[in-house]
């Protein structure tokens, strides 16, 4: 587990330009609230002139873009916005989008679906976060050390079924493993064009935020039920979660492949993470709610979908899906 006192002690040196370098460009998704939001507000609070694009559907804070991010189109218009301003980005986080009602399927049809016709969990989940941080990605590789984070899905990845890549024939308990893969291995594809980026994927714990407001089901209200009695226990303080999520993205454990690697392990405590093929330091991390890289089991599967030639597969799926959307 990484410590909390090594989490604080890396982000209370962000603001020294020896360590971390002054006025980054961050985009953060998902910032209007919860996780994202904490996130934001320590990013703020620890680096030194930090310029911030916040990327929701409410309130107006920073520099905020409203913005559907479910719908590749929207989130191919938001990125072109972002580039046509900045000509740099030290750090991406998506932290928006998975709605407990994307995975009731009783409250649409079984299979609900965004108007371009995905999935709305493989579309939220996969398709908009890949595809914003292919479109950055020009943008990220200008910057000296950057750093993408998805918050959601580490560590969960599981088996990919070839024969129904799109979900739409899986039951609810095979989604999540499916897609958590998917993006996984697809990350890894991203990582191949620009290996200088760090990327890492993490599961925040449970946490409790308005994602248990969005939805009435029996299901979350169980769950909103299991954390009022047990929160203090199996809960993570959202606060904590924003400061992991700042490390994850500033300290020196999750490095590039390449390239950015200077400073690697250089600071006690901040030993140099194994990355989802099982390298340390492979520049792709599958990371616990403590920081903690994936088991030997879920690496194990991954290193399976790689040699059978499942990653290649997703992703000329994803491609795909992207071509198709365009020429809507
Ligand atoms: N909380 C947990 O226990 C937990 C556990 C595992 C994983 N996660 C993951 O952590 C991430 C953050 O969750 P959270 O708990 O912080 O939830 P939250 O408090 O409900 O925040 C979700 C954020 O996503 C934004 N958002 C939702 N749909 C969007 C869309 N279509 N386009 C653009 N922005 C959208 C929301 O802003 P607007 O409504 O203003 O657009 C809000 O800022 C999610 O990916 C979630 O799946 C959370």
């Amino acid at each position: 587990m990484v410590l909390l006192s090594t989490v604080r002690a890396s982000n209370a040196r962000l603001k020294d330009p020896k360590y971390y370098p002054p006025d980054p460009v961050a985009v953060i998704t998902g910032a209007t609230s919860g996780i994202g939001e904490a996130t934001a507000k320590e990013f703020a609070k620890c680096t030194v002139r930090p310029r911030i694009y916040l990327l929701g559907r409410s309130k107006q804070t920073y520099i905020f873009m409203s913005v559907d991010l479910s719908l590749l189109k929207n989130v191919e218009r938001v990125c072109e916005e972002i580039k046509s301003e900045e000509s740099r980005l030290d750090v991406f986080i998506r932290a928006s989008l998975i709605q407990p009602n994307h995975m009731n399927f009783t409250h649409e049809n079984r299979h609900p679906v965004t108007s371009e016709g995905i999935h709305k969990l493989l579309a939220t989940t996969v398709h908009s976060r890949l595809l914003s941080i292919s479109l950055l990605l020009p943008l990220l590789r200008s910057a000296p050390s950057p750093h993408v984070l998805l918050i959601a899905g580490g560590t969960k990845e599981g088996p990919i079924h070839t024969t129904s890549l799109s979900a739409l024939t899986l039951p609810l308990a095979a989604i999540r493993p499916h897609l958590t893969a998917m993006l996984t291995l697809s990350l890894e594809k991203l990582a191949q064009q620009a290996p200088e980026v760090s990327f890492v994927r993490c599961f925040p714990g449970a946490v409790r935020t308005r994602i248990f407001e969005r939805d009435g089901s029996c299901r979350i209200w169980g769950m909103k039920w299991l954390f009022a009695v047990l929160g203090r226990w199996v809960c993570v303080p959202v606060e904590e979660c924003g400061e992991r999520q700042v490390f994850y993205v500033s300290g020196k454990r999750y490095p590039g492949g390449v390239g950015n690697g200077k400073g690697k392990g250089e600071e006690e405590g901040e030993e140099v993470a194994r990355g989802s093929d099982g390298r340390v330091g492979s520049g792709v991390y599958s990371v616990g709610w403590d920081g903690e890289s994936a088991p030997a089991s879920v690496e194990e599967g991954l290193r399976a979908q790689r040699e059978d030639g499942t990653r290649d597969v997703v992703w000329e799926y994803v491609l795909g899906e992207w071509g198709r959307v365009r020429n809507i």
